[in-house]
């Protein structure tokens, strides 16, 4: 994790723990409030409010400890209880640091069987205690703003880029004649994530322009490719259905792009040709993994627990899900805060597939990135 505890909350555990030794600290500052934690960060859930069509805006209050500021863009590691265990993932902030006050503000879609935000949509309610990771990411924006600046975004990828609006919103160098566009797709108005805010940014700051476009009735937002002639032309029935058409100056605008994992390989592909790659920031959503591992018993040699795990269950997950504290920062090979010690036998990376072995003669361990990485066959991690 980037950020890092204040002196005062670190001063504050150590004396708990000095204090409560030889037993658990926690045992003692739980009874007394189920936020107070010596061992990690904790929250509580304050509400829970829908926000369009299967989703949700959650807001966590933070509790000891957390003295984190985090920058528009980034994003929170959430631990909920789930089944009776606790399960990891990561959301992006929806709102500036100063925005409400001390609380973090996540907006959450509810994914068909997806196993967690479903529950944080549809299952938790306020007053559920949460364990939380710090905020992350490098999905940020400069300071100044670049002359010229575009906002790409579909379904819940709105979110981090609803932070960096709202930022901006109180920005001088970005309320005073700022060229900012705004394009964000949904399926329809009734799972348009944040569209009258959006529309009210738009009529607010007369320089910003912001399109919200409806992908069942305008098609997917099309970008340009190399040698198609047709690539600035837009369908005469999807008129908004094409970059070229609504932004037709892309090429020379700073952009931030968050949305499904297509159409981010689209943008990357359309800037990549344009020979403008430097301007196109990303944030994915998830890892496109595309291999499989053979799977298989997993030591993990600290804990002293043994985990079966199938080709498609990541290092990470099957740690977890055997309560073990797993370290981890973005959940998808970018940032290596889930790096471990490998110690024997191999785990396969599943975006492409490569393996990662340490041979038996071998004295030394090497480090594999728990996150996108399956056994391939037994192994030994040291954690
Ligand atoms: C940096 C970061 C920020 C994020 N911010 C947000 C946010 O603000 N709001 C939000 O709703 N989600 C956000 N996510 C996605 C979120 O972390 C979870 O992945 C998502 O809620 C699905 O979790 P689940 O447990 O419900 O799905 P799972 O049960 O883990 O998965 C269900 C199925 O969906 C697939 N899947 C999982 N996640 C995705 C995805 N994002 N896109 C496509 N397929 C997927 C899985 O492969 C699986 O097939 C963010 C992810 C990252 C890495
Ligand atoms: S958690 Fe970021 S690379 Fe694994």
């Amino acid at each position: 994790m980037t950020a890092a505890l204040s002196g005062s909350a670190r001063r504050l555990r150590s004396l708990a723990t000095r204090l409560t030794t030889p037993l658990l600290p926690d045992d003692y500052l739980t009874l007394i409030n189920p936020l107070w934690s010596a061992r990690e960060l904790r929250g509580r859930i304050v509400s829970v409010t829908p926000e369009a069509e299967d989703a949700a805006t959650i807001v966590v209050e933070p509790g000891w400890g957390w003295e984190f500021e985090h920058a528009a863009g980034q994003y929170i590691g959430i631990g909920v209880q789930i089944d009776g265990r606790f399960v990891w993932r990561s959301y992006s902030l929806t709102t500036p640091p100063s925005r409400d006050g001390h609380r973090l503000v996540i907006t959450v879609r509810a994914m068909p069987d997806g196993f967690a935000s479903q529950h944080l949509v549809n299952g938790v309610t306020p007053g559920t205690v949460v364990r939380l990771a710090p905020p992350a990411g490098e999905f940020v924006l400069p300071d100044p703003l670049p002359a010229k600046a575009l906002f790409l975004s579909a379904g819940s990828g709105i979110t981090p880029i609803m932070a960096m609006l709202r930022s901006l919103d109180r920005r001088p160098d970005a309320t005073d004649g700022a060229d900012l566009v705004v394009v964000h797709s949904a399926p329809d108005a009734d799972r348009a994530l944040f569209a009258d805010e959006l529309d009210l940014l738009g009529r607010r700051h007369p320089s910003w322009r912001v399109v919200v476009r409806h992908t069942r009735t305008e098609g997917h937002l099309l970008f340009p490719r190399e040698g198609n002639p047709r690539a600035g032309r837009a369908p005469e029935s999807s008129p908004r259905g094409t970059l070229e058409e609504l932004v037709p100056d892309w090429r020379d605008r700073q952009t931030w792009a968050c949305g499904p994992g297509g159409m981010l390989d689209e943008a990357e592909k359309a800037w990549a040709d344009a020979g403008v790659a430097d301007a196109l920031h990303l944030e994915r959503f998830a890892a496109s993994f595309s291999a499989g591992a053979e799977g298989g018993t997993i030591t993990f040699a600290r804990s002293g627990r043994t985990v079966e795990a199938d080709g498609a269950t990541t290092v990470l997950q099957a740690g977890e899900q055997a309560g073990i504290p797993m370290p981890f920062g973005c959940r998808m090979g970018i940032c290596h805060t889930c790096v471990a010690p490998l110690s024997s036998g191999g785990v396969r990376d599943l975006r492409d597939g490569s393996e990662h072995r340490v041979a038996d003669t071998d004295q030394s361990t090497r480090t594999v990135q728990t996150c996108v990485t399956a056994a391939a066959g037994d192994c030994t991690v040291d954690l």
